[in-house]
This record gives structure tokens, sequence and C-alpha cells, in this order.
């Protein structure tokens, strides 16, 4: 533990050094997000990091994140220094949805209005109308729905299904998916609600359907984090990243959290209820990227002029 406090310490004087400010995301590592908060950082769900970077004084914006949480970061704010603790952290929804493909499918679709998923590359995103991410996914498609509007939607087959179910909107979906969320089981977490009568299900909108099915709340990283303080339940069985647990106890201590079942096995299964990529941001990585920064975030200039309109359209529709 001493060695922990030194290690923030040192950080904290780099950020310091820097002018750079730490922003996390809630399924880092609990001494990361720790860090975030010693430092006077942030840790939130994506669109929460989005704004936090677009509007935080600091000169270099530090991401313990995925690379798309960087590019958004950088193409809000082109003139901040931004900074990752690794290039390497990617994703699996923006690593299946490469931009030649993904410009194939719009061309094909003219008449679709284009909402993508956060999860995804600048390259992407500068192809698309509308950019959303699960906490405003509904609000926005049920808007573009009323509006009369046909949707091209992408990446995530799951979180699009779940839209297109609540909203009755006409979507065309992209077959991308989460690792880490498209290992939770519906069998199992029967068996689990079975055996915890009293606990509330949470489950982020990246699940299978059939886990969505079973869950008392479904939510963004916040609006889960939300829902285990204004629920009264005391056990609470959690479906998303095991990251959130550390924030979720940080709120609660009185309460019990569970990890929802996935299908995989043990140190077999790199992806149950944990992100590898995410599981990249470590105290060491960011120490050395305050020394000598070796993953700074360019994302090239027309790119960022293109994704900046609909990044900014999330960004006001949630105001
Ligand atoms: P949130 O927008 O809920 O933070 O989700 C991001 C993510 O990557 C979920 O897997
Ligand atoms: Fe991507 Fe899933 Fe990891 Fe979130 S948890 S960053 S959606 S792979």
């Amino acid at each position: 533990r001493e060695q922990i406090e030194q290690y923030h310490e040192e950080i904290i004087a780099l950020l310091e050094q820097r002018n750079a400010t730490l922003v996390a995301h809630y399924y880092c590592d609990p001494l990361v997000q720790e860090l975030a908060e010693k430092s006077g950082g942030f840790i939130g769900d994506s669109l929460e990091m989005a704004r936090y970077g677009r509007d935080t004084d600091a000169s270099t914006v530090l991401v313990a994140g995925v690379k798309f949480m960087g590019e958004t970061a950088k193409v809000l704010s082109p003139e901040k220094q931004v900074l990752m603790p690794t290039l390497e952290a990617t994703c699996s929804l923006d690593l299946g949805c490469p931009v030649e493909e993904f410009n194939l499918f719009c061309d094909a679709h003219p008449d679709r209005t284009v909402v993508v998923y956060a999860n995804t590359s600048a390259a992407v995103k500068a192809r698309a109308d509308w950019v959303v991410t699960s906490s405003i996914a509904l609000d926005v498609c049920d808007y573009l729905d009323r509006q009369g509007e046909k949707i091209l939607w992408a990446p995530d087959q799951h979180l699009g299904g779940y839209v297109q179910k609540q909203t009755g909107a006409d979507m065309l979906l992209w077959n991308g998916s989460c690792i880490v969320h498209e290992e939770f089981r519906a069998k199992g977490l029967r068996e689990m609600k079975a055996m915890y009568p009293d606990a509330a299900v949470l489950v982020h909108p990246e699940s299978p359907d059939a886990v969505v099915e079973l869950a008392d709340v479904v939510g963004s990283t916040t609006q889960l984090l939300n829902a285990t303080e204004t629920l009264p339940n005391p056990q609470f069985i959690v479906a998303t990243d095991r990251g959130i647990f550390y924030k979720m106890q940080q709120r609660s201590p009185e309460k019990l959290f569970i990890e929802a079942p996935t299908g995989g096995q043990g140190a077999q299964c790199r992806s149950c209820a944990h992100c590898p990529w995410m599981a990249m941001n470590s105290l060491e990585r960011i120490k050395n990227e305050l020394l000598s920064p070796a993953n700074e975030i360019f994302v090239a200039p027309e790119l960022i002029t293109r994704a900046t309109i609909p990044l900014e359209r999330m960004l006001n529709f949630s105001n």
C-alpha cells in the first residue's frame, strides 16, 4: 500500500508539472480510478469523459480508457495534447467496424440517417450524422424515429437491437459486439437471481438480448452506478465490467455487489467481466507516459472537422 501511495504521489506531481488532467473510465483498475480521484481528475462513462475532456482547462488530457475515448477527446479539443498510457488499448466494437467496409454499407443505404456508437474510430464517426453513447442511444434514436427518419446503426448489434425493440424505430444494424458483454449468460443469471431473490439486476445494453430481458435496470455505466444508490435493494447482480465495482462499493459500502455469470471459465476466459484493453491502463504506463510521452493521439485535420459535427450534436442533445 505504501508503494502505491508513493506511485500516486509521483504521478500527481508529474500531472501538475505538465498541466495535465487524468480522465479514467469506470472499467479501469481501481488503483487508476483512485488516482483520478486523488489528482482532481475525473472518472465517468464515455459520454461524461468526452464532455470533461472538452471542458477542462488543462492543456494535456491523459485518457485512461480505450483508444476511441482518446480520439474523441482529441476531436473535441484539437488544441489540447491528448495522451494515453498505451495506444494498444482498443475495443472489439471499434475493431469490428473498419471504415472502408462501413463506408460501403453507408453508400448502399443513402436514405438512412447514420448513427454510430461512440465505440468507433474517428474515421467512422466522420461518416456519421450522429454519435451516441449507451446513455443516450435510446433518446436519440427515439427522437430520430419521431422525425420519420430511418436509421443505419453501427456497430453494436446488441445495443442496436435493444434500441430498436424499445423505440420501434426502423433500424438497419451492423453486426459488431463487445467481447466482454457478449459473455454474460441468461441461464446462469436466472439461477443467480433465484439464489439472491432480493437482488436487483443491472445490465449494460451491450449484453445479449436474453440477459437484458432479465434486468431491473438497463443503462450506461453511470446509469447503473446511480441505480445502486437509488434502488433500495441490499444486493445487486451486475452484468458489466467488474472495474465498476470500485465505485459501486465506495458509494454503498453496506451493499453487496455480485458479478453476473459468464459463459467462459476462469483464466481461460480472457474477457469475462473484464475488458482486456481497459486492463492495459496500469499505473506504471501512466507514469511512463507522463515522464516521456510516447502515446499521443493524433487525428487527421479533415477527420476532426467532419467527426466534430456528430460528436457536438451528441453533446448538445444530452445537455
Ligand atoms: P459507457 O458509455 O456506458 O461508459 O460504456 C462504454 C463501454 O465501452 C462499455 O463497454
Ligand atoms: Fe469495447 Fe467491450 Fe472493452 Fe467496452 S468493454 S471497451 S465495448 S471491448
